[in-house]
């Protein structure tokens, strides 16, 4: 401990620059060596981080004896993140501008300069031709100093009666409401994808399992679609998310609003919102969308998750249901005969990256005194994140959804195995009036005779079966096999052909108007 507070007394980089006398005196050192009174640029030769070219560097800051060294720069620094949030702070500027102007806190001249002045800085970042600077800290102030870099005095008066902390409030919920519409388009790409290969198998069975131990048969349209109503929900959920956030925090300044008669309402509205956040306290400090955003994230990841884990099982060896195409397979280094599903199993991986992204958010949150606190800042990385992370998985999900093939043969030259058809025969005896406890029981014991002579229920003669139960006629027949119980089913969203066709019909037409 003795040693390392020695070590960083020896100018190392962390040590700040005081601005008197001993300042001076360490000029030449590798800590930052611009007067902040003199406004001169910083020097660069020191090694510090930062664009020297830049007149007003980090001027919100002249309360401060001294300026950050390169290791609070970089600890600081969001702009390497949040720079892709550019778009969302300079429309968030405009329309705060435009208001400004309304309210006659700036002339329209000067609203002038600065939308052309922003606009022109957008075409730079879209460009490539923006030098992002991390000593700015953020997007927010790196425009902002850019603004003023161009236009001078007018950029000035941007951030009136503005915080970074309601502008980045706004900033983030312009994004995520887009960014909810990119995955809301997603989804529907990947439910089609489904909806058209569930059209390919409406007449095929498979096995459908609980505790992965064979249970009742389904249509492979049912089970697929199953995948349909998951994403659906997700849809839904980012739907509902999107409208709460879409409310507009610009005008709640740092925590407590403005002395200034700013119109935050036409704000809001220019902005596309739906309404403005009615309490500045809480409105800086509220992330519960992004918790909400990461957690939506989350549960795409579960559902396609536990996709590529069933093909990850069926597509192996010992149960060879489906065939995922070679474009979406890898081979071994060393095992030339190796077909290995990667993709689906870094789909079902990165799902991890999504939780942690999830904890992060929830224990960036807990522990927030009210009010803005620069943990906030972490939030970004994580929405980012999960978002990127399930954009890239609901996009190889339809890669791969749409060029996957069910092996019916195999499928259904195993389908006799596991007595599929139990609990069909156990509905069968409730027909014939007995009650279904009891013909459990009668179906368990013919089960268990049957695996001893190695039949099939269907196998049985009407005379081993009435040996059990005396209700059973020969109509018992048209109850057994998977193919004859999934035709059986009844019950509106059962697994069989029919009421698959009927939710293929469904989907067809709702997913077409989105
Ligand atoms: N980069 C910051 C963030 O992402 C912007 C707000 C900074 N506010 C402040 N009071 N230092 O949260």
């Amino acid at each position: 401990m003795a040693k390392a507070e020695t070590r960083l007394g020896e100018g190392d980089a962390e040590t700040p620059v005081r601005r008197d006398a001993t300042a001076s005196q360490r000029e030449g050192t590798k800590t930052p060596s611009r007067s902040r009174k003199s406004g001169s640029t910083r020097s660069t030769s020191s090694g510090q981080a930062g664009s020297p070219s830049r007149a007003g560097s980090r001027d919100w800051e002249k309360r401060l004896t001294c300026e950050p060294g390169e290791l609070t720069v970089n600890f600081v620094e969001s702009l390497s993140i949040d720079k892709r949030l550019y778009k969302y702070d300079i429309v968030g500027s405009i329309a705060h501008a435009q208001m400004l102007a309304e309210q006659k806190l700036i002339t329209k001249d000067e609203l002038k300069q600065i939308k052309d002045g922003l606009i022109e800085i957008s075409q730079e970042i879209a460009e490539g031709r923006f030098k992002f600077d991390k000593t700015y800290e953020d997007i927010h102030m790196a425009i902002e100093a850019a603004l003023v870099d161009k236009i001078g005095e007018a950029g000035k008066k941007l951030h009136t009666g503005r915080s970074r902390n309601d502008q980045v409030a706004t900033d983030i919920r312009l994004w995520m409401r887009d960014e909810i519409e990119i995955l809301q388009v997603k989804i529907t790409l990947l439910q089609k994808a489904f909806v058209k290969l569930a059209e390919k198998y409406a007449e095929d069975v498979m096995p459908g399992y609980t505790h992965l131990q064979r249970a009742q048969p389904v249509s492979i349209a049912s089970y697929l679609l199953s995948f349909v109503e998951q994403l659906e929900r997700d849809f839904i959920r980012l739907k509902n998310c999107s409208e709460l956030l879409n409310t507009c925090p610009l005008g709640s300044g740092a925590i407590a609003g403005s002395t200034l008669p700013l119109d935050r309402k036409g704000t809001a509205k220019q902005l596309g919102f739906s309404d403005i956040s009615y309490n500045s306290v809480d409105a800086v400090g509220d992330r519960d969308f992004c918790a909400e955003f990461i957690f939506d994230c989350a549960l795409i990841a579960t559902h396609l998750s536990r996709m590529a884990e069933d093909w990850i099982i069926y597509s192996c060896e010992e149960f060879g249901f489906v065939r995922i195409d070679d474009s979406y397979c890898t081979s071994s280094s060393m095992m030339p005969q190796k077909r290995n599903p990667d993709v689906l199993e870094l789909i079902r991986g990165k799902t991890g990256s999504v939780y942690g992204s999830l904890m992060a958010i929830l224990t960036i949150l807990k522990a927030q005194p009210t009010g803005y606190n620069r943990d906030l800042q972490e939030d970004k990385v994580h929405i980012f994140t999960a978002s990127d992370t399930v954009e890239a998985c609901l996009d190889m999900s339809r890669a791969v959804v749409s060029h996957v093939k069910f092996d019916t043969k195999k499928i259904s030259s195993g389908l006799g195995k596991g007595f599929l058809d139990a609990t069909s025969l156990a509905e069968y005896l409730v027909g014939k009036g007995i009650a279904f406890r009891e013909a459990h029981g009668i179906v368990g014991s013919l089960v268990s005779y049957c695996e001893k002579q190695n039949k099939r229920l269907k196998e049985l003669s009407l005379e081993q079966f009435k040996q059990k139960c005396a209700s059973i006629e020969s109509d018992v027949y048209e109850n057994l096999g998977a193919a004859k119980v999934v035709s059986k089913y009844v019950t509106e969203g059962a697994a069989g052909p029919q009421q698959a066709k009927r939710q293929i019909a469904y989907w067809n037409k709702q997913l077409v108007q989105r």
